[in-house]
């Protein structure tokens, strides 16, 4: 499932047209990142680049330049070069980014030096992300200094740089039909790897088993990155919010906390569950259990346009110090705890974020000052959780080391919310049950 060609063209068009005249805006790609010696990583495209023309290859820069007569989408991209090519893989070229990627021009990437600042000379604006990547400022530097060294040649250099940032991002933040299928498809894919990986979990089984069959069914569906490092967590090392080792074995008796989602055709999914390794909730597990997943559905029935984004953040803080209070683990009244930030102890994060091609996604969160209302097409995980710290004495020992997170994704409808990752389930009644095999 892919982004169409139409669309990749509709977005530079779009942006064309929020550019003033007289602009020239600048989206590098990614480059290559070397994991050891001859060993890289991955590519992953950046974002803002591939959201712009859904070109896959590393190294590469959009130019827009609005009302250019020779053309106002010009592309650089690696050479064809059959020799290289029989390393690694198929190159566009230049002629390949005119014909399938719809630039209006193209250039190999070693006529950048000579060309941009030929493009820059004569525009008055600079849109671009200035102070995301060094080697881009330094690049961006260059050709306006080459500009400005043919000054007394009648070359005039522009004198305003802007940030591209806020221009891209609200077009990101909001998505249309065609992005939504490839997010709905991805947090079907994730959702049915969280329903294999419980299935799969028994007393003793590592947490890099249980990784791996999130992996392997992703993969196998056709997503064959993850939108970010799997953090499967059992036991205490649940309440480790960015644990990665997932390297332990868990015991009978434990909750485990997985945090997995693919990715699609560079859209993230973003999905926590949390459950017994054992199939069975044991009594505090459930209590802790049933006040997040409270607060999960609390915070999802709220969504609804024109809601003001931190009102979801406030009625999670809101549940979940007032169930703790009731469960015994916070003293005193649920305002000043609040007030205080006692509950902090427990629920250290936000209720959730934007997502999109990045898991963690672009986007304001607040509107001049005020926290911005939420709008039909936004997607946003909510994500409430309590972590109870193995080494927390002041609770009853029977609380420590249980760490829950639930999270879904979920997209602002016009009246209301969409859940993409129903797939999965979350009741405590419906987890066990699957767990049980019925
Ligand atoms: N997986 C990162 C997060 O939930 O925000
Ligand atoms: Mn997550
Ligand atoms: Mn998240």
């Amino acid at each position: 499932m892919k982004i169409s060609p139409q669309t990749y063209a509709r977005r530079r068009r779009r942006l064309l047209q929020a550019l003033p005249p007289g602009s020239v805006a600048l989206v590098a790609g990614a480059t290559l990142a070397t994991r050891n010696r001859d060993a890289e990583y991955p590519f992953r495209q950046h974002s803002d680049f591939y959201y712009l023309t859904g070109f896959n290859e590393p190294d590469a820069l959009l130019l827009l330049k609005p009302g250019r007569s020779e053309g106002e989408v010009v592309m650089f991209c690696p050479p064809r070069d059959p020799a290289l090519e029989i390393w690694t893989g198929y190159r566009a070229g230049p002629e390949g980014c005119v014909e399938r990627f719809g630039a209006d021009q193209a250039f190999t990437l070693d006529e950048i030096d000579e060309q941009v600042p030929l493009l820059l000379d004569g525009a008055r604006s600079i849109y671009y992300p200035l102070g995301c990547d060094e080697q881009l400022d330094a690049r961006v530097r260059g050709w306006l200094n080459a500009v400005r060294d043919r000054a007394r040649q009648g070359a005039e250099a522009p004198e305003e740089l802007v940030l591209l940032d806020n221009l891209l991002h609200e077009m990101r933040l909001f998505k249309d039909d065609e992005e939504l299928a490839v997010m709905r498809r991805a947090a079907e894919i994730s959702a049915q790897a969280h329903c294999e990986a419980m299935r799969l979990a028994r007393p003793g089984i590592h947490e890099y088993e249980l990784e791996g069959r999130i992996i392997s069914h992703c993969t196998a569906a056709g997503a064959r990155f993850q939108a970010y490092s799997p953090i499967v967590g059992g036991g205490a090392n649940a309440c480790i919010l960015h644990y990665i080792d997932n390297d332990a074995p868990i015991a009978d008796g434990d909750l485990v906390l997985i945090d997995a989602g693919c990715e699609l055709d560079c859209y993230a999914s973003d999905i926590t569950r949390t459950f017994p390794v054992n199939g069975r909730f044991s009594a505090e597990q459930r209590a802790l259990y049933e006040l997040v997943l409270k607060t999960n559905e609390a915070c999802i029935e709220l969504i609804r346009p024109g809601l003001p984004w931190n009102a979801v953040h406030d009625l999670s803080v809101k549940m979940l110090t007032q169930g703790l209070v009731e469960l015994g683990l916070l003293e005193g009244e649920v305002e000043a705890l609040i007030e205080s930030g006692a509950y902090r102890e427990f629920y250290m994060h936000r209720i959730g974020h934007w997502l999109g091609m990045d898991v963690h996604d672009v986007g304001n969160y607040k509107l001049n000052g005020e926290w911005r209302p939420l709008e039909p097409g936004m997607v946003m995980t909510i994500e409430p959780g309590l972590y109870i710290s193995p080494h927390n004495d002041r609770v009853e020992p029977r609380w420590r080391g249980i760490g829950i997170r639930i999270e879904d994704d979920v997209l602002v409808t016009r009246d209301g919310a969409e859940v993409l990752t129903a797939g999965v389930p979350k009741s405590v009644d419906a987890i066990e049950a699957l767990m049980a095999g019925n």
